[in-house]
This record gives structure tokens, sequence and C-alpha cells, in this order.
């Protein structure tokens, strides 16, 4: 059997079954794609008894990214680069761990016809899902990221460590072509406390999708933003990567970009 999964916790709203189910249908590839439900700390019994039943992959998401990075026997260099790992690959006693998570943000940016080369970003967090996506983002050949954190020594602390010299922490008078949001100010019904000018003619993106993000991109647009998109591309493009790594076929993703955004609206 063409056995994938999704771990995390909690897992009941994930898409990602959906959405794999729909490129296997396109591409003619018949599997079966799983929600799991795995507590913090248990991953590597979940991945093992997986295994047992025939799995061959996992995509893996909150809070587990961490542990399926120490998990992982061996790791893609992206995924190195994250610290993350969102994709499981099982294969003769290995486990390989990837991250297609900073690839789908980009793609979908791209997607949106959302220009990155030369481009000033803001960024805001510096946890996990900031970390993810900040490689591929200098990748894509943007002039500058600011990034900003509400607790500012570990944002310091993490541009130290990444040590380039397109990172700075954010000036009062900058001004941004994109501002990214990857807090998870959203969850506890926040916005994260910037000043309303950082969204002044600037694309502003949120990380999470839907209702979540609604507020935060609301807010945005009142404070003068030129556009808003919310990062259910972002899913949906990381899962096509995802896809391709277990099956060596990128699906294309319109079809099931519409379905969701209607299911959504
Ligand atoms: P994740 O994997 O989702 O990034 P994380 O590693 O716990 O989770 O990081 C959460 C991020 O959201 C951090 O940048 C956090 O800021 P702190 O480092 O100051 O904790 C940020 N965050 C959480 N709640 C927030 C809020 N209400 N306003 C602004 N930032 C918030």
């Amino acid at each position: 059997m063409n056995l994938y999964a999704v771990f995390g916790y909690p897992i009941e709203h994930s898409l990602s079954p959906r959405i794999h189910a729909q490129f296997g249908r396109q591409l003619g590839i018949t599997l079966v794609y799983e929600r799991r439900a795995v507590p913090p700390g248990s991953l590597a019994q979940a991945v093992e008894r997986f295994r047992e039943e025939g799995g061959r992959g996992a995509n893996v998401t909150v809070p587990l990214k961490g542990e399926a990075y120490a998990l992982a026997s061996m790791r893609t260099p992206r995924a190195e680069r994250a610290g993350a790992v969102n994709t499981l690959s099982f294969a003769d006693g290995a486990i390989l761990g990837d991250n297609t998570d900073g690839d789908g943000l980009v793609v979908d940016l791209a997607y949106h016809q959302v220009p990155l080369s030369a481009a000033r970003l803001l960024l805001l967090g510096a946890g996990g899902a900031a970390q993810g996506i900040l490689g591929p983002l200098l990748d894509a050949g943007v002039e500058r990221i600011a990034v900003w954190n509400r607790t500012p020594g570990r944002a310091q602390e993490w541009l130290a460590r990444v040590g380039d010299a397109r990172l700075h922490r954010p000036a009062a008078d900058d001004s941004y072509d994109l501002v990214i949001n990857a807090t998870a100010a959203s969850l506890g019904h926040a916005l994260p406390p910037v000043p309303d000018t950082v969204f002044r003619d600037a694309v502003v993106y949120d990380l999470a999708y839907g209702p979540i993000a609604g507020r935060f991109l609301a807010h945005a647009r009142a404070q003068g933003a030129s556009r808003v998109l919310d990062g259910l591309g972002m899913l949906i493009e990381q899962a096509a990567s995802a896809f391709c790594v277990w099956h060596g076929v990128r699906p294309d993703t319109a079809g099931v970009r519409a379905l969701l955004r209607d299911e959504l609206a």
C-alpha cells in the first residue's frame, strides 16, 4: 500500500490529506494519506508504528518539526539550514528528513507574481516558522531582510548565528516591499505590536491561512498595504514539494488552489 500521513498535535483540521489525495488523482497515483494525532515527545514511537504498517513517508507539522529534525538519520541541506523537518521519507531503515516550507513560500510568492529579487523585506517573528523560511528567501535574491521579534534578544541571537550581511534590525524610517508575518500572534487573537507605518504600500503575507490570518491581514490593509495574501498557497506548494520528494513528480496546484479557496471563502 502507498501509505502516507501527516503527524501533528492537534491535527483534526489539517488539509494535507485532501491536498495529497487530489494530487494523487491528478497524476493517477493511488495512495492513502492519513492524519495522525501525535502528542509532543512521542514522534519516534509513532513513526516506528507507522513504518511497521508500511508507511513510506510522512509530513510533520506543529509542534513536531524539531522532533522530526532530531529523529531523522539523514537530512537534506535545506532541512539542516531550516533547523526543522516537515517531510520524512522511510527507506531501507533510514529516515530522511527534508523541509519544503520555505520552498513552498517562495513558489507561492512567484505564483502571485510578488518579486523577491532586490526586494526589501520585513520578517515578523524569530521562532520555528520564521527560521524555516529564511534560507529560501535569502536565496531568492532579496536586497535585505529586517527581522522584528516581540523578544528582540531572540532575533538578535538568531541573526548573529546566521551571519548574513543582508539581515538587520528594523530601523524607524525603513520602508518595505514585502512584510511576512511568521509570528504565532494570530493564534492568540493578537496583532504583532509593530508600527502601523510598516504596512504602507507593501505586499503583506501571513503564513497562517483562512480566518486565523484574517485579522492581521485586515489590519495591514487598513494601514495601506498594497496587497494581502494568506498562507494557503504556501501550504499547497509545500505539499506539492513533499509529493515530489516521495513520488518524483510535481503536481500542478491550480485545481487544489481553487477548490480550497472556495471552501475557505
Ligand atoms: P513557531 O514554530 O510557530 O514559529 P515558536 O517557535 O514558539 O513557534 O515562535 C513563535 C513566534 O511568534 C515567536 O517569534 C514569538 O515571539 P517571542 O520570541 O517573543 O515569543 C511570536 N509570538 C507569539 N505570540 C506573539 C504575540 N502575541 N505578538 C507578537 N509575537 C508573538
